[in-house]
């Protein structure tokens, strides 16, 4: 029975992964990479604490010493990097800090695996951030790249190391270009979750009557548009990637894309919220209201970026023919597992 090694299992994506492997791919053991917290959040967790082919070990991806130690006390058959300083916005801040996480960190695990396993087959979670939205058709493998932010730096170095250490010493060691996907695990910050949460947030304050100031929700570029898959369709796409007989890299997408806008629209129009919202104003001044004319929405530059990626739609077709994967669960359905567990959440 395989074991494997999943960083950023606390993540939306690892958790996930890690359930698939072990609940239905039958995987011996499954070791996830954990980060010490002084208050440990360990929700998406929930299954796989105390599953008795579960390790959780802690440790940094920027710890290279570490690493190569796991690779030469354990034989790891598959090694998923899903770890990483993934909020695009954060990474203005803190360009050096996304750097070593996500480029040194996959550094550190090809080296390990280099040195002290070689045959561990290796995923890289990749990101479509690296298009930069330049291009009017849908982005596949053969598309340039041109990243705007450095989140989109990090990971372009990660993926051509990668594809480098197939190359000069011929690991086997593939990347997912992975294009946005959403759970109810999506991080609290990213955009869809936020909607759903203040979606949330507003049904609750207009049920509950108390009389209390109305939640507003602060949003940056409304018209942003990004092809929304579900985690659980791409971890099952990451999974599939790593038993080919040969490695390669594989943009994971839905080829539909919608706006942040649209998306609000679609969450508040949700039939636990029912709501409808009109726009006034443009630019920084818009605002988006309720039937009643009170404002729930409100445009806040403080969440636009310095560079912004406008537009990703991506092309799945060597996904499709080459790993046999689709993604199966709708927008629909995902959009509304979302806005059930923000409910829940916020009841
Ligand atoms: P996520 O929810 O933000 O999870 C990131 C994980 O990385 C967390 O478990 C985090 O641990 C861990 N981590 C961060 N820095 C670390 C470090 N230095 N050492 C060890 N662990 C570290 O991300 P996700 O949405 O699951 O995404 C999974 C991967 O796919 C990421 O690499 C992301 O960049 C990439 N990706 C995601 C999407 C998407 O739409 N979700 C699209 C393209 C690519 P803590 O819990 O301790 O913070
Ligand atoms: N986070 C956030 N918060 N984004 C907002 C907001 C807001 O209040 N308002 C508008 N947006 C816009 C952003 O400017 C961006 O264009 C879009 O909504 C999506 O933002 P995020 O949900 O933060 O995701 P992302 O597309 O920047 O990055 C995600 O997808 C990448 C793959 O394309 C992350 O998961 C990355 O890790 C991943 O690589």
């Amino acid at each position: 029975m395989k074991t494997a090694l999943i960083t950023g299992i606390s993540g939306q994506d690892g958790s996930y992964l890690a359930e698939l492997l072990l609940r239905h791919q039958g995987y011996g053991n499954v070791i996830g990479l954990t980060r010490r917290k002084s208050n440990p959040d360990t929700v998406n967790l929930k299954e796989l604490v105390d599953h008795p082919s579960t390790l959780l070990v802690e440790g940094d991806l920027e710890d290279g010493g570490f690493l190569s130690q796991l690779f030469s006390i354990y034989k790891i058959d598959e090694c998923y990097n899903l770890a990483a300083q993934s909020f695009v916005a954060y990474s203005f801040k803190n360009p050096i800090g996304t750097l070593m996480a996500n480029t040194l960190g996959t550094m550190n695990l090809l080296e390990a695996i280099r040195h002290h396993s070689p045959e561990t087959r290796f995923f890289q979670a990749s990101t479509s951030e690296m298009y930069g939205g330049f291009h009017n058709d849908p982005m596949s493998e053969k598309h340039d790249f041109h990243p705007r932010s450095p989140y989109g730096t990090s990971k372009l170095a990660a993926y051509w190391h990668t594809v480098n250490m197939r190359e000069a010493f011929g690991l086997f060691a593939c990347n997912g270009i992975l294009f946005n996907h959403e759970s109810p695990r999506r991080g609290s910050d990213f955009v869809t979750q936020k909607i759903v949460r203040g979606a949330a947030a507003y049904k609750i304050w207009k049920d509950s009557g108390d009389g209390s100031e109305i939640p507003l929700l602060r949003l940056g570029n409304l018209e942003a548009k990004r092809d929304w898959g579900d985690a659980r369709d791409f971890v099952r796409g990451m999974w599939l990637a790593i038993q080919k007989d040969s490695p390669g890299d594989y943009v994971l997408a839905t080829g539909i894309a919608r706006t942040v806008r649209e998306f609000v629209e679609i969450a508040f129009r949700h039939s636990s919220i029912d709501t409808q919202i009109t726009w006034e104003g443009e630019g920084e001044q818009e605002i988006g209201k309720d039937p009643e004319g009170r404002t729930v929405i409100a445009v806040d530059s403080q969440f636009y970026r310095p560079t912004e990626v406008n537009a990703l739609l991506g092309d799945w077709t060597r996904a499709r023919e080459e790993l046999d994967w689709k993604p199966e669960i709708s927008f629909d359905e995902t959009v509304n597992d979302m806005v059930q567990a923000a409910l829940e959440r916020a009841g």
